[in-house]
């Protein structure tokens, strides 16, 4: 399936949203406004109410985009659960929808209780992409970031396709190598990686529907990275390696091996979350840097400061905007709303971000913030993003050799629209920089 049959809504612009009326977040173009929006929805309707758009025809959707709420909703995995069905599509479910029903059967029999669900982490995926096992892969990071910029830091002119040439390859590099996939097998593994994440691009609504025609088509693409994913894990049987997919094969959960599927489900997991979502915080963070020469000197001058930067960078532009990934068990009551059973509630991580309430002045970059990694960019809470340890290492390594290397980025001129995908995450389509090498 290609892009091309997406070029309206890819080409899409709407106007900025000057009333509540005016305002909806999912609609072509509106994602060159969320900004804008999030303050009106912050001030007159902080608990929106989206018309049949719920679990059921006969129910409804809310968006969430005070902090203060979405930190109530993710702290409470017994009155907001994970939907039963709607979040990702799943009542489109066919039989053939290998990922959708992969992803859903791992997560009842490898994570059936809240428990369960902190094990899942602590000893699945943790020792890996989490925190704790992240910083064992800096060398690995370091040396891709340095390939990266050695292939191009001699070119003259002095100007880079910042995105193709390193922040989306940077990530399809590590996870790569962490997951042990040939890195020969690299441009077919980015176009099952953007079939992956293609609902949350091009689907429709706060839901991310997708046509049957659509569905069809992508359930073809994943159903061809499942078996790929199969046959890795039928080859680190055989073989075993130093790597995440051995790892997943080996390993002893609740007194027992995982089953093939099980590992599938959870490398496939690993891969979509681990490639677009750091390559849109990368380039976010370049963009910044390019629009503030004062902010770069400020970093380049004292980079213990990198990491307050990558912080706020997530915060400001973060990667995924919002998931409709919470119901609610029981009705609720929120600022006044009245949210019955069986709601979707679509959590705009993103507005959470830019809420003055809990982050005066949003907008700016803020290195000396207080706690600034408060952030809800990985949400929070026990379902908290499992890869937030390796996204953070390798941004912050990106940065660390970026500042070595490099005296300056400025954008290009003439080359730069700075528009972004369509659906729910914040992502450049390109970003075309200048950079001056390092004295
Ligand atoms: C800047 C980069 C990233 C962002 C912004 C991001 C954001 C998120 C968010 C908001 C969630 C939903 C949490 C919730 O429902 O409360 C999530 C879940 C998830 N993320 Fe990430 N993520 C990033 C990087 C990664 C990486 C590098 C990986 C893998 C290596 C990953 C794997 C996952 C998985 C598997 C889930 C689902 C967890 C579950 O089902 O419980 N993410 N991520």
């Amino acid at each position: 399936m290609t892009e091309t049959m997406y070029q309206e809504m890819i080409d899409a612009t709407a106007e900025c949203p000057m009333k509540l009326d005016d305002v909806d977040l999912f609609a072509p173009g509106q994602q060159e406004h969320w900004f804008d929006s999030y303050k009106i929805l912050h001030e007159e309707a902080p608990v929106l109410r989206i018309p049949g758009e719920g679990t059921t025809p006969d129910t409804d959707g809310f968006v969430i985009t005070k902090y203060e709420d979405i930190a109530m909703i993710i702290r409470d995995p017994y009155t907001f659960p994970q939907p039963t069905y709607g979040g990702a599509g799943l009542e489109h479910a066919e039989d053939d929808d290998h990922s959708v029903l992969l992803d859903a059967m791992a997560r009842n029999t490898l994570r059936p209780n809240m428990e369960l669900h902190k094990q899942h982490r602590i000893q699945l995926t943790d020792p890996w992409v989490g925190a704790t096992g992240a910083p064992r892969h800096r060398p690995m990071v370091t040396r891709y970031v340095d390939e990266l910029i050695d292939a191009w830091i001699d070119r003259q002119p002095s100007e880079i396709d910042f995105v193709e040439e390193f922040a989306a390859p940077l990530p399809q590099m590590v996870m790569t190598t962490i997951l042990g996939f040939p890195f020969e097998d690299m441009p077919q593994l980015r176009v099952w990686g953007q079939a992956q994440v293609r609902r949350f691009v091009y689907g429709k609504g706060h839901r991310n529907l997708m046509s049957d025609k659509e569905e069809a088509e992508n359930a073809h693409d994943l159903g061809e990275f499942m078996e790929y994913v199969q046959a890795q894990v039928t080859r680190k049987r055989q073989d075993p390696q130093d790597d995440m997919t051995t790892f997943l094969t080996q390993v002893e959960y609740m007194g027992r091996k995982l089953t093939d599927s099980e590992v599938v489900g959870v490398v496939f997991g690993m891969h979509i979350g681990g490639l677009e979502t750091t390559q849109y915080a990368i380039a976010a963070e370049a963009e910044l840097l390019a629009r503030e020469p004062d902010l770069w000197n400020a970093i380049k001058a004292d980079r213990s400061r990198i990491r307050f930067f990558v912080e706020e960078g997530l915060r400001i532009q973060a990667p995924t905007q919002g998931l409709s990934t919470r119901m609610t068990a029981k009705d609720v009551e929120m600022r006044g709303v009245t949210i019955p059973k069986g709601s979707i509630l679509h959590l705009r991580y993103g507005a959470a971000n830019h809420d003055p309430e809990e982050f005066p002045c949003p907008a700016d970059v803020d290195l000396a913030r207080a706690n600034t990694g408060r952030h809800m960019t990985f949400s929070q809470g026990i379902r908290v993003c499992p890869g937030a340890g390796i996204s953070r290492l390798e941004q912050n390594i990106a940065w660390e050799r970026l500042f070595e290397r490099l005296d300056g980025l400025s954008f290009t001129p003439g080359l730069n629209d700075f528009r972004h995908q369509p659906g729910i995450m914040l992502g450049l389509w390109d970003l075309n920089l200048t950079f001056e090498k390092a004295k």
